[in-house]
């Protein structure tokens, strides 16, 4: 598992490799782009996909623009079927400051990214989204440690949500463990219909930066642990890259 990242300049800012992100971009994501009323949203969004269109260029045979990104089941973006004789699985996630993408090889992925200094009710998304033996977790830590461990829980079950592609409508049917050297997930329906992929799953969390938390998810036909090969690029060199590509 590859996983490619990207820290953004303050809000009010445009990169100034912007354009040449632009333009890896399909017409129906440039119109997705410019639709979003916020400058600091636009250049997210165009960022985070020229970056996974990169990535899917550098472990794949097509040029950036050439791959076709489509909708799968329940809205999962994908490469479009006529394009997987590789078998490569993409996820990408963005949020304030930062965007980064997943690409598995044979292996399904996916990765949540959050900023943890947000203002957000914990107790409520809690109360809502987390199963049980989570909320014991979250209950046994106070102050900072609780916020960090709030988002290291939050950002698994996004991952792993974003993996199988069930969005966050389930989230209580999978809960996660923080206890052990990895975090471990339990699934309460062992044979959900919407989770039918290679048996072995594995997870982690990394700080991207002090102020973001980044979990993954992978399922693997491999049950040997796998450490995802985690790549930070600086803004000159990412236009650099694209300026050579
Ligand atoms: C995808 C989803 C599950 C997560 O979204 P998110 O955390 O807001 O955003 P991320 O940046 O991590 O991921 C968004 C990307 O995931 C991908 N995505 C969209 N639907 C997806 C699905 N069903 N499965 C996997 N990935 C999906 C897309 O590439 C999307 O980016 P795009 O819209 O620019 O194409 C979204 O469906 C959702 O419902 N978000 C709500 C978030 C929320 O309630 N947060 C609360 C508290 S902390």
């Amino acid at each position: 598992m590859h996983i490619w990242l990207l820290p953004l300049p303050a809000e009010r800012e445009t990169p100034h490799c912007f354009p040449a992100a632009y333009q890896l971009l399909p017409t129906v994501d440039c119109i997705r782009a410019s639709r979003l009323p916020r400058s600091a949203d636009r250049n997210r969004f165009t960022l985070a996909h020229a970056l996974c269109r990169a990535m899917l260029a550098h472990f794949g045979n097509r040029p950036a623009p050439d791959w076709i990104l489509t909708a799968g089941p329940k809205g999962r973006p994908q490469i479009a079927p006529e394009q997987t004789p590789q078998n490569l699985d993409f996820n990408l996630s963005h949020t304030q400051n930062l965007v980064g993408c997943a690409l598995g090889i044979g292996e399904r992925v996916g990765l949540d990214l959050e900023r943890t200094d947000r203002a957000i009710n914990m107790a409520k998304v809690a109360a809502r989204k987390f199963a049980e033996s989570e909320r014991d977790q979250l209950a046994a830590v106070e102050g900072t440690a609780r916020r960090t461990q709030f988002f290291a829980l939050w950002t698994l079950k996004e991952a792993h949500a974003k993996l199988t592609g069930s969005g966050l409508t389930k989230m209580r049917e999978t809960a996660f463990d923080l206890s052990g050297d990895h975090p471990k997930c339990r699934l309460r329906h062992q044979s959900n219909p919407d989770d039918q992929h290679p048996p072995h799953r594995q997870l982690g969390l990394f700080r991207p930066t002090p102020d973001h938390q980044a979990a993954w998810a992978l399922a693997t036909a491999n049950p040997t642990r796998s450490t995802p090969q985690i790549r930070t690029w600086t803004l000159a060199e990412f236009a650099r890259h694209l300026q050579a590509t």
